[in-house]
């Protein structure tokens, strides 16, 4: 099992065991985490589940596609370490991912 843990906006951790492939956001849905919308579905095309990658695991997440990209100009307040959540798939390396929820939505 691999960990995960998103950082609710109220502060709250959420510390997942979450498996291999799975995304960040399926994860989120799944634990009712407060602020994912996720209208899509996943198919990122919405950007309601977006999220900022905790600075110490920007490198390692790495940046968004050009699809992405595009997408996340609908999102609120975004920053240099934004991505939506179901673009990032869990794995191995990512154990002990640290992502936060943003303040809202788009
Ligand atoms: S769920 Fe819609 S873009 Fe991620």
């Amino acid at each position: 099992m691999t960990k995960l843990t998103i950082v609710a906006f109220d502060g709250t951790r959420h510390e997942l065991d979450v498996e291999d492939g799975t995304t960040v956001m399926e994860n989120a849905i799944r634990n009712s985490v407060p602020g994912i919308e996720a209208e899509c579905g996943g198919a990122c095309a919405c950007a309601t589940c977006h999220v900022y990658v905790d600075e110490a695991w920007a490198a390692q997440v790495g940046a968004p596609e050009a699809m992405e990209e595009d997408m996340l100009d609908f999102a609120y307040d975004v920053r240099p370490t934004s991505r939506l959540s179901c673009q990032i798939k869990m794995s191995e390396a990512l154990d002990g991912l640290v992502v936060h929820v943003p303040e809202r939505q788009a």
